[in-house]
Protein backbone atom coordinates (compact mmCIF):
# COMPACT_ATOMS: atom_id res chain seq x y z
CA UNK A 1 0.00 0.00 0.00
CA UNK A 2 1.17 3.33 -0.42
CA UNK A 3 2.55 5.27 2.29
CA UNK A 4 1.02 9.05 2.51
CA UNK A 5 0.80 12.35 4.67
CA UNK A 6 -0.51 15.58 5.17
CA UNK A 7 1.42 18.11 6.30
CA UNK A 8 -0.66 21.62 7.31
CA UNK A 9 2.43 24.12 7.71
CA UNK A 10 0.96 28.17 8.91
CA UNK A 11 2.27 31.13 7.61
CA UNK A 12 4.13 33.50 9.64
CA UNK A 13 5.15 37.32 10.08
CA UNK A 14 9.02 37.48 10.96
CA UNK A 15 10.64 40.79 12.79
CA UNK A 16 7.69 42.02 14.63
CA UNK A 17 8.90 45.23 14.12
CA UNK A 18 12.37 45.61 16.37
CA UNK A 19 13.02 41.96 16.20
CA UNK A 20 15.23 41.48 13.87
CA UNK A 21 15.73 37.14 12.57
CA UNK A 22 14.46 36.59 16.34
CA UNK A 23 10.70 37.60 16.30
CA UNK A 24 7.78 35.74 14.40
CA UNK A 25 4.42 34.93 14.80
CA UNK A 26 2.41 32.00 13.25
CA UNK A 27 -0.29 33.35 11.09
CA UNK A 28 -3.79 30.96 10.13
CA UNK A 29 -3.04 31.19 7.11
CA UNK A 30 -1.55 27.62 5.72
CA UNK A 31 0.72 25.37 2.99
CA UNK A 32 -0.65 21.90 2.70
CA UNK A 33 1.86 19.53 0.90
CA UNK A 34 0.46 15.40 0.81
CA UNK A 35 3.48 13.23 0.24
CA UNK A 36 2.07 10.14 -1.71
CA UNK A 37 4.87 7.48 -2.29
CA UNK A 38 3.37 6.80 -6.01
CA UNK A 39 6.87 5.00 -7.29
CA UNK A 40 7.33 8.20 -9.30
CA UNK A 41 8.80 11.60 -8.58
CA UNK A 42 6.44 14.47 -9.41
CA UNK A 43 5.45 17.89 -8.32
CA UNK A 44 1.58 18.62 -8.59
CA UNK A 45 0.42 22.16 -8.14
CA UNK A 46 -1.43 25.33 -9.40
CA UNK A 47 0.54 27.32 -7.67
CA UNK A 48 3.21 29.59 -9.11
CA UNK A 49 6.21 27.97 -7.91
CA UNK A 50 8.72 24.56 -8.71
CA UNK A 51 7.48 21.52 -10.07
CA UNK A 52 10.62 20.41 -10.06
CA UNK A 53 13.54 18.95 -8.03
CA UNK A 54 14.20 22.98 -7.10
CA UNK A 55 10.81 23.05 -5.13
CA UNK A 56 11.34 23.72 -1.51
CA UNK A 57 9.00 21.48 -0.02
CA UNK A 58 10.99 18.99 -1.83
CA UNK A 59 13.95 20.51 -1.22
CA UNK A 60 13.05 19.90 2.84
CA UNK A 61 12.26 16.03 2.41
CA UNK A 62 15.80 15.59 0.46
CA UNK A 63 17.59 16.60 3.01
CA UNK A 64 16.11 13.62 4.59
CA UNK A 65 15.23 11.17 2.35
CA UNK A 66 15.29 10.55 -1.90
CA UNK A 67 12.22 11.79 -3.19
CA UNK A 68 12.44 9.68 -6.49
CA UNK A 69 9.46 7.85 -5.23
CA UNK A 70 7.30 10.28 -4.01
CA UNK A 71 4.76 12.76 -5.70
CA UNK A 72 4.21 16.38 -3.66
CA UNK A 73 0.82 16.97 -3.73
CA UNK A 74 0.76 21.23 -2.71
CA UNK A 75 -1.92 23.64 -2.11
CA UNK A 76 -1.68 26.91 -0.16
CA UNK A 77 -3.50 30.30 0.58
CA UNK A 78 -0.61 32.13 1.29
CA UNK A 79 -0.18 34.92 -0.98
CA UNK A 80 3.57 34.77 -2.47
CA UNK A 81 4.34 38.55 -2.72
CA UNK A 82 6.79 38.00 -0.07
CA UNK A 83 6.57 38.22 3.69
CA UNK A 84 4.85 35.42 4.87
CA UNK A 85 7.22 32.25 5.14
CA UNK A 86 6.16 30.81 2.27
CA UNK A 87 9.76 29.16 1.78
CA UNK A 88 10.13 28.28 5.45
CA UNK A 89 6.60 26.78 5.33
CA UNK A 90 7.82 24.81 2.86
CA UNK A 91 11.03 23.33 3.82
CA UNK A 92 9.25 22.67 7.08
CA UNK A 93 6.66 20.82 5.47
CA UNK A 94 9.12 18.70 3.65
CA UNK A 95 11.14 17.80 6.33
CA UNK A 96 8.20 17.23 8.64
CA UNK A 97 7.02 14.44 6.09
CA UNK A 98 9.87 12.69 5.55
CA UNK A 99 10.64 12.82 9.13
CA UNK A 100 7.21 11.25 9.34
CA UNK A 101 7.77 8.63 7.54
CA UNK A 102 10.65 7.24 8.19
CA UNK A 103 10.01 7.85 11.53
CA UNK A 104 13.89 9.79 12.01
CA UNK A 105 13.25 12.08 14.99
CA UNK A 106 15.45 14.70 13.52
CA UNK A 107 15.63 18.42 14.33
CA UNK A 108 13.46 19.74 11.97
CA UNK A 109 14.23 23.03 13.34
CA UNK A 110 17.80 23.46 12.94
CA UNK A 111 17.86 21.44 9.64
CA UNK A 112 14.95 24.35 8.52
CA UNK A 113 16.66 26.83 9.74
CA UNK A 114 19.99 25.81 7.80
CA UNK A 115 17.77 25.30 4.80
CA UNK A 116 16.59 28.77 4.86
CA UNK A 117 19.81 30.82 6.51
CA UNK A 118 17.70 32.42 9.82
CA UNK A 119 15.59 30.32 12.33
CA UNK A 120 12.56 33.23 12.69
CA UNK A 121 9.80 31.85 10.09
CA UNK A 122 11.14 28.52 10.37
CA UNK A 123 10.30 28.38 14.31
CA UNK A 124 7.10 30.14 14.13
CA UNK A 125 5.75 27.67 11.17
CA UNK A 126 7.14 24.32 13.44
CA UNK A 127 5.63 25.96 16.73
CA UNK A 128 2.65 28.18 16.37
CA UNK A 129 2.07 31.33 18.42
CA UNK A 130 5.27 33.77 19.00
CA UNK A 131 8.38 32.97 18.98
CA UNK A 132 11.86 34.17 20.23
CA UNK A 133 14.64 32.80 18.35
CA UNK A 134 18.15 33.17 19.91
CA UNK A 135 21.14 32.39 17.08
CA UNK A 136 22.64 29.23 17.03
CA UNK A 137 23.87 27.07 17.10
CA UNK A 138 22.25 25.57 18.41
CA UNK A 139 19.26 27.45 17.43
CA UNK A 140 16.71 27.48 19.82
CA UNK A 141 13.45 28.71 19.68
CA UNK A 142 10.70 29.88 22.90
CA UNK A 143 7.34 30.04 22.27
CA UNK A 144 4.16 31.92 23.64
CA UNK A 145 0.98 32.47 23.41
CA UNK A 146 -0.48 35.94 22.01
CA UNK A 147 -2.93 37.96 24.72
CA UNK A 148 -6.37 37.47 23.73
CA UNK A 149 -7.72 40.75 21.64
CA UNK A 150 -4.68 40.95 19.78
CA UNK A 151 -5.79 40.90 16.14
CA UNK A 152 -3.89 41.18 12.72
CA UNK A 153 -4.41 42.34 9.11
CA UNK A 154 -2.40 41.94 6.31
CA UNK A 155 -1.76 44.04 3.63
CA UNK A 156 0.11 42.23 0.62
CA UNK A 157 0.83 44.72 -2.37
CA UNK A 158 0.74 42.95 -5.77
CA UNK A 159 3.97 43.56 -6.64
CA UNK A 160 6.59 40.98 -5.06
CA UNK A 161 9.80 41.70 -3.62
CA UNK A 162 12.47 38.88 -3.61
CA UNK A 163 14.17 37.87 0.27
CA UNK A 164 17.90 38.04 -1.24
CA UNK A 165 17.12 41.34 -2.37
CA UNK A 166 15.77 42.91 0.97
CA UNK A 167 19.11 41.32 2.65
CA UNK A 168 21.28 42.22 0.43
CA UNK A 169 19.67 45.99 1.09
CA UNK A 170 20.95 45.76 4.87
CA UNK A 171 24.24 47.65 6.44
CA UNK A 172 27.13 45.09 7.34
CA UNK A 173 26.96 46.88 10.95
CA UNK A 174 24.89 49.48 12.88
CA UNK A 175 25.21 52.30 15.15
CA UNK A 176 25.27 51.58 18.53
CA UNK A 177 22.11 54.23 19.17
CA UNK A 178 19.74 52.12 16.61
CA UNK A 179 20.81 48.61 18.44
CA UNK A 180 20.23 50.31 21.94
CA UNK A 181 16.80 51.53 20.67
CA UNK A 182 16.23 48.53 18.96
CA UNK A 183 16.80 46.70 22.21
CA UNK A 184 14.43 48.93 24.90
CA UNK A 185 11.18 48.33 21.88
CA UNK A 186 12.02 44.65 21.63
CA UNK A 187 11.55 44.53 25.47
CA UNK A 188 8.47 46.69 25.54
CA UNK A 189 7.25 44.78 22.97
CA UNK A 190 7.42 41.13 24.32
CA UNK A 191 6.39 43.18 27.54
CA UNK A 192 3.40 44.29 26.41
CA UNK A 193 2.22 41.09 24.69
CA UNK A 194 3.07 39.14 27.80
CA UNK A 195 0.66 41.99 29.92
CA UNK A 196 -1.59 42.21 27.15
CA UNK A 197 -0.73 45.55 27.24
CA UNK A 198 -1.95 47.56 24.28
CA UNK A 199 0.05 51.03 24.85
CA UNK A 200 2.98 49.29 25.64
CA UNK A 201 2.71 47.18 22.27
CA UNK A 202 2.19 49.83 20.35
CA UNK A 203 5.54 51.54 21.67
CA UNK A 204 6.95 48.38 20.86
CA UNK A 205 6.03 47.80 17.51
CA UNK A 206 9.48 50.72 16.19
CA UNK A 207 12.41 49.45 14.33
CA UNK A 208 15.43 50.90 13.46
CA UNK A 209 17.83 48.17 12.09
CA UNK A 210 15.85 46.89 8.80
CA UNK A 211 12.82 48.61 8.17
CA UNK A 212 14.29 51.77 6.97
CA UNK A 213 17.23 50.59 5.40
CA UNK A 214 14.48 48.40 2.99
CA UNK A 215 11.79 51.22 2.32
CA UNK A 216 13.26 52.36 -0.70
CA UNK A 217 12.40 48.49 -2.10
CA UNK A 218 8.38 49.35 -1.41
CA UNK A 219 7.55 52.86 0.03
CA UNK A 220 3.93 52.55 -0.45
CA UNK A 221 4.61 49.90 2.19
CA UNK A 222 7.16 51.67 3.98
CA UNK A 223 4.61 55.01 4.12
CA UNK A 224 1.30 52.35 5.59
CA UNK A 225 3.89 51.55 8.47
CA UNK A 226 4.64 55.05 9.49
CA UNK A 227 0.49 55.79 9.28
CA UNK A 228 -1.00 52.68 10.69
CA UNK A 229 -1.56 54.58 14.16
CA UNK A 230 -3.58 57.29 11.83
CA UNK A 231 -5.29 54.76 10.68
CA UNK A 232 -6.64 53.30 14.17
CA UNK A 233 -4.47 50.79 14.34
CA UNK A 234 -1.75 50.09 17.61
CA UNK A 235 0.90 50.00 14.60
CA UNK A 236 2.17 48.29 12.01
CA UNK A 237 5.61 46.35 10.52
CA UNK A 238 6.64 45.47 7.77
CA UNK A 239 6.55 41.60 7.30
CA UNK A 240 9.61 39.65 7.18
CA UNK A 241 11.84 41.20 4.40
CA UNK A 242 8.45 42.41 2.99
CA UNK A 243 6.59 43.75 0.60
CA UNK A 244 3.71 42.43 3.15
CA UNK A 245 2.61 44.81 6.13
CA UNK A 246 0.87 43.35 9.19
CA UNK A 247 -0.95 45.36 11.00
CA UNK A 248 -1.74 44.98 14.94
CA UNK A 249 -5.11 45.69 16.16
CA UNK A 250 -6.91 45.16 19.73
CA UNK A 251 -10.44 43.63 18.32
CA UNK A 252 -12.81 46.76 18.70
CA UNK A 253 -10.23 48.37 16.15
CA UNK A 254 -10.02 45.76 13.35
CA UNK A 255 -13.45 46.08 11.43
CA UNK A 256 -12.77 50.21 11.15
CA UNK A 257 -9.21 49.59 10.16
CA UNK A 258 -9.82 47.06 7.53
CA UNK A 259 -12.14 49.31 5.80
CA UNK A 260 -9.14 52.25 6.21
CA UNK A 261 -6.46 49.56 4.74
CA UNK A 262 -8.81 48.81 1.91
CA UNK A 263 -9.40 52.53 0.71
CA UNK A 264 -6.04 53.05 1.21
CA UNK A 265 -4.70 50.22 -0.90
CA UNK A 266 -6.84 50.26 -3.89
CA UNK A 267 -5.01 49.72 -7.10
CA UNK A 268 -1.80 48.17 -5.38
CA UNK A 269 -2.39 45.56 -2.64
CA UNK A 270 -4.79 43.21 -1.14
CA UNK A 271 -5.68 43.20 2.25
CA UNK A 272 -7.04 40.20 4.53
CA UNK A 273 -7.75 39.63 8.35
CA UNK A 274 -4.88 36.81 9.47
CA UNK A 275 -5.33 36.13 12.81
CA UNK A 276 -2.45 35.13 15.08
CA UNK A 277 -2.59 31.35 15.20
CA UNK A 278 -1.62 29.18 17.91
CA UNK A 279 -0.49 25.71 16.31
CA UNK A 280 2.43 24.82 14.57
CA UNK A 281 3.15 22.35 11.87
CA UNK A 282 0.91 18.87 11.59
CA UNK A 283 1.55 16.17 10.59
CA UNK A 284 -1.09 13.26 9.77
CA UNK A 285 -0.54 9.65 8.02
CA UNK A 286 -3.59 9.05 5.54
N1 LIG B 1 14.24 37.98 9.25
C1 LIG B 1 14.24 37.78 7.82
C2 LIG B 1 14.54 39.09 7.12
C3 LIG B 1 12.91 37.25 7.42
O1 LIG B 1 13.98 40.11 7.51
O2 LIG B 1 15.34 39.10 6.18
C4 LIG B 1 12.74 37.10 5.94
O3 LIG B 1 12.81 35.80 5.51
Amino acid sequence: MERRRLVRVPASSANLGPGFDAFAAALALHTEIEVVETGRFAVVTDLAIAKDRRNLAVRGFERLHPPDAFEFRIRSDIPLSGGLGTSAAAYVGGLLAADHLFELDADILALATELEGHPDNVAAALLGGFVICEPGPPTQATRFDAPTGLEAIIVVPDEPVRTKEARAALPAAVPMADAVANIAHASLLVLGLARGDWDLVSRGLADRLHQPHRAHLFPRSADLVARARDLGALGATISGAGPTVLVWCHYEQTGAVLDALRRETAGWATVHRAPFEPHGADVREL
